[in-house]
């Protein structure tokens, strides 16, 4: 079940700060899962030494990985990382687009420069990734495309965001879309919803966002705000990804799985009875 073998693992931002953390970074965590599963990975990160730290877990475990340095807002830089994955491979069965990070603000707040810069890391990678790979995989007449979107995406989930909201929701239309203009050439595109998560990433919006209170209160607000009543992780996420890109998905495009621990489905007023 489940199994990736041979395949040709295309992904963005696998890097990871340090090789011993238990907290996983979302992309760092499908390239190794992707990896135990078979999968041959070749990811592009913007800073090359965090990819490595990727690389090195990865070959620890007998998998095989390849990284460059890459910025996914560049067309120039992604036709690099595509060709160069197709020189060693020769073909790419799988593409995650995981890269994307959000900043605060509501369009009062929100400067045309930060509007622009989300606008570019969040969507126009995703378009930029796809540009440049879909032609291959419609010539292979087989491929699969995840995306990873956020419930930012579909509800306001507590604090002002709102480039990264448009392009979270930019990006799961994208996918639907482009699914069913792919849908007769034999590629699925399909997005995971994640909600809240405990990764670096997470850690690293306490300083954007939280003006008094420290990392630990801001966690447990974020666990608190969950049905589950905890953050989910990289792994949940990666799960998710994982099923979408399988064989066992062959039937699934044009679709998304919401990881989220229960948050969209909750008002979250409850009554107090
Ligand atoms: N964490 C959450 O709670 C959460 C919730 C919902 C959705 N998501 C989404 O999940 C995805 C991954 O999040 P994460 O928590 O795993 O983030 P992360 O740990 O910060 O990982 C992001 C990765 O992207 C790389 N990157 C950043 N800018 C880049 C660029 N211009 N070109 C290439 N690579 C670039 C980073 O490289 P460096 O190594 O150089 O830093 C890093 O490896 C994002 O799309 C995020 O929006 C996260």
């Amino acid at each position: 079940m489940l199994r990736l073998d041979g395949r040709v693992v295309l992904i963005t931002g696998l890097g990871q700060q340090d090789g011993k953390s238990n907290v996983w970074g979302i992309g760092a965590a499908i390239a190794v899962l992707f990896a135990r599963q078979g999968g041959k990975v070749f990811g592009g990160n913007r800073s090359f030494a965090s990819a490595m730290v990727t690389k090195n877990r990865i070959e620890k475990e007998g998998g095989v990985c390849d990284v460059m340095e890459t910025d996914v807002t560049s067309s120039a830089s992604v036709k690099t990382l595509v060709d160069a994955c197709m020189k060693k491979h020769g073909r790419i069965d799988i593409l995650v687009n995981n890269v994307g990070r959000s900043e605060p603000g509501c369009p009062a707040t929100m400067s045309e420069e930060v509007w622009d810069s989300q606008v570019e890391l969040n969507l126009k990678s995703v378009y930029l990734l796809c540009h440049h790979v879909l032609p291959i995989m419609e010539a292979q007449g087989s491929g699969a495309v995840v995306s990873i979107a956020s419930i930012a995406g579909m509800r306001y989930i507590g604090k002002p965001q709102v480039g990264y909201s448009a392009t979270k929701a930019a990006i799961m239309q994208f996918m639907k879309a482009t699914a069913v203009i792919y849908a007769e050439k034999g590629v699925r595109l399909n997005t995971v919803v994640p909600g809240l998560m405990d990764t670096p990433y997470t850690k690293g919006m306490v300083a954007r966002y939280v003006k008094d209170g420290g990392s630990e209160e801001f966690m447990k607000m974020r666990n608190q705000q969950v049905p589950m009543a905890r953050m989910g992780d990289a792994w949940d996420v990666a799960n998710a990804a994982l099923f979408l890109c399988s064989d066992e998905a062959k039937y699934i495009t044009g679709q998304k799985i919401v990881v989220d621990g229960g948050i969209t489905s909750f008002t979250g007023k409850p009554l107090k009875l």
